[in-house]
């Protein structure tokens, strides 16, 4: 039984639709918590009508980033989790959780990494004219948004596109993507050699 703790800063349907995709098609798992960096934010609202123990660590109740990265770590260790999954977490991690859970992060961005990582990625994209985007699940590593790619999703950009519209169409591949994902990480189908993901078939 996989533990999985998410990080969760805004609305949370990402959330929502992973503890969906558990109930209707269960996989090996357990949602043992979600982490917020913030208080009334949608994702704990959710975790709270599915009985998901909820834990706020507000980012800005701390006077230096140090001490809210401490209390952070220590919160996620609470937890015991075997698997991170940041859904719409907007807080780079410490190195140190980073290191810890080598592999057991997943972070989901919208955008098709390499491209457009860091803040505003759908404006990025829209500014560069791109004429595709999409979604990335990834392994967290001490860069932002530059490690293992486990998975991405495609969306075509139409004429006159708005970060708006843009928005809610890569939204719409999210909730099918990150659910993939971390199914197949339950299925124990993951592999990462020389930062590469390898995936295994289903069995
Ligand atoms: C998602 O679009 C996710 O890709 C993005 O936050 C949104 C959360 O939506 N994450 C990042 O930008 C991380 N850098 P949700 O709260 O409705 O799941």
């Amino acid at each position: 039984m996989v533990r999985i703790l998410t990080l969760a800063s805004g609305a949370g349907s990402n959330f929502q639709r992973l503890l969906e995709e558990h109930s209707h098609h269960p996989f090996d798992a357990q949602f043992v918590g979600l982490i917020v960096d913030r208080p009334n934010t949608g994702a704990s609202s959710i975790a709270e009508r599915n009985s998901v123990p909820v834990s706020m660590v507000e980012y800005a109740a701390f006077e230096e980033r140090s001490h809210f990265e401490a209390a952070l770590l220590q919160c996620i260790h609470s937890f015991e989790p075997d698997l991170i999954v940041g859904a719409g977490f907007m807080r780079i991690l410490p190195e140190e959780i980073v290191h810890k859970f080598q592999n057991r992060i997943m972070n989901l961005h919208p955008s098709l990494l390499p491209a457009f990582p860091g803040l505003h990625p759908q404006r990025q994209a829209l500014a560069r004219g791109v004429k595709v985007s999409g979604c990335t699940v990834h392994f967290m590593d001490s860069g932002v948004d530059t490690g293992p790619i486990i998975a991405q999703s495609v969306v075509q950009i139409p004429e006159g596109c708005d970060e708006q519209t843009l928005t809610d169409l890569i939204r719409i591949e999210e909730h099918e993507l990150l659910p993939r994902a971390v199914r197949m990480f339950c299925e124990d189908r993951l592999r990462v050699e020389q930062g590469i993901v390898n995936i295994r078939k289903s069995v």
